[in-house]
């Protein structure tokens, strides 16, 4: 596996890839690689040229004690993307990758992204919008993979393609991949005792639950979240959103709309995570 810590080294190969009619193929992480990203790293197995790129993004974290204490493991991270054969991974030095994007730099985003994430952590999606453009710009990629753990960044994603790159890369989305009590895999999760992460996994248990409610009667979900609010509180988790929306528009679902998702973030401890499910 080639190792590129300079964008110009990275364009470089991109070029010469290009020019010889191969498909390069990205899939971005911030590293500290678990199952979840094992997943993207593995449905990308069949391509043809593999770029995983790691980069901690400090422009997507507004709090910078989460920032300075995200997980590094970048000896296990290379074993790791080693094992599923990666052709190259794209290190990128921090000055290297931001050091031309200035902190005022305001990009209009969609509409969507005022809700849920958007809404609570002020410039996360203006970050994760300016360096996933960048590892775009750099890469070159024909297809790139993305988690729907992370649902609304997808969407986020697919919009930046749209706008800025003629829709012309492929967005593959995986599907999230969950510890055996049903904990969607976190890089964040390595912050919580095993203790905190049962009880971090009543919280998908319980938008299972909201779920089949809302399969059972829709006009009950209101008064069902209510509940199951309560019953969280109670264990000493804060729900900081939790939320039935179109999950191709981040809006309230009209009647007989098919296309939902439930949506969540919330605390354990100091530790903020997020799920959805499709219903
Ligand atoms: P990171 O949190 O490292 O996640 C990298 C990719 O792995 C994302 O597409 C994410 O949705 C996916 N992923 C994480 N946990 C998953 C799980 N349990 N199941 C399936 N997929 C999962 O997301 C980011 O990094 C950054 O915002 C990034 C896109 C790299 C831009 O900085």
């Amino acid at each position: 596996m080639k190792i590129i810590t300079s964008v110009e080294d990275q364009k470089k190969l991109s070029k010469e890839l290009i020019n010889d009619n191969r498909n390069i193929s990205l899939i971005p992480t911030m590293g500290n690689l678990h199952l979840g990203h094992e997943s993207l790293l593995k449905s990308s197995t069949e391509d043809d040229y593999r770029v995983s790129s790691l980069f901690i993004n400090p422009l997507q974290f507004d709090d910078i004690k989460d920032y300075n204490n995200y997980p590094k493991t970048i000896e296990k991270d290379i074993e790791i993307l080693k094992s599923y054969k990666i052709d190259c991974l794209f290190l990128p030095y921090k000055e290297g990758i931001i050091s031309n994007v200035s902190n005022n730099e305001r990009l209009s985003l969609p509409k969507f992204t005022d809700t849920l994430c958007g809404k609570y952590r002020k410039n996360h999606f203006q970050g994760v919008f300016i360096i996933v453009k960048k590892l775009f710009e750099i890469v070159q990629p024909s297809k790139a993979y993305f988690g729907k753990k992370d649902y609304q960044q997808i969407l986020l994603i697919k919009h930046l393609v749209n706008e800025y790159f003629g829709g012309n890369i492929e967005i593959i989305q995986c599907e999230t991949i969950r510890e055996n009590n049903g904990l969607a895999m976190s890089s964040r999760n390595s912050h919580l005792t095993q203790d905190q992460r049962d009880l971090a996994a009543i919280v998908y248990k319980k938008i299972c639950f909201l779920k089949e409610a809302f399969l059972d009667n829709k006009d009950l979900f209101d008064q069902n979240k209510k509940i199951v609010l309560k019953n969280l509180l109670d264990l000493g988790i804060k729900i900081e959103y939790l939320e039935i929306l179109s999950r191709n528009t981040l809006t309230k679902p009209r009647q007989n709309d098919k296309e939902v998702n439930i949506f969540v973030a919330f605390y354990v401890g100091n530790t903020r995570l997020i799920d959805n499910i499709e219903i």
